[in-house]
């Protein structure tokens, strides 16, 4: 619970800071890639399509990207959703923040 608090503090304080990251830079490469790839690409597939059987969502999809905000997929991250686990005992708060702009990243244009 005490922990909950203190991650929203940091995200709060750290959040707006690791989402004005530009997503170019941060696709393909960079610390987020790496904890995606480590962490996320064997159910979200390297290129964010995901693993069809597990039906995540497409993070290609504009319309699902639009659907969806900042706040909702940190918390998807960190607490996890549906089948998949939470990473917030894995992962710092500042990872989850530069795993949410690298999730913005696989937009199509
Ligand atoms: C065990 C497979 C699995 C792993 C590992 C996994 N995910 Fe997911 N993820 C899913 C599935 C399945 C969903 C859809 C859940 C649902 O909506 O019921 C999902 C949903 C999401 C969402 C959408 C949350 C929302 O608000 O709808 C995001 C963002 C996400 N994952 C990011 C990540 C990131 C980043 C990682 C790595 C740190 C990760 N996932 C690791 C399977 C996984």
């Amino acid at each position: 619970m005490k922990r909950s608090v203190i991650n929203l503090v940091l995200f709060a304080l750290f959040g707006s800071i690791a989402l004005t990251t530009s997503p170019a830079q941060a696709q393909g490469k960079g610390p987020a890639a790496k904890v995606y790839s480590v962490h996320c690409a064997k159910c979200h597939s390297q290129d964010g399509k995901g693993i069809p059987s597990l039906q995540p969502p497409d993070f290609t999809d504009g319309k699902w990207q639009a659907s969806r905000s900042n706040k909702q997929l940190h918390n998807g991250i960190a607490n996890g959703i549906g089948v998949m686990p939470g990473f917030k005992g894995v992962l710092k708060p500042g990872q989850i923040n530069a795993l949410v702009v690298y999730v913005r990243s696989f937009k199509k244009r």
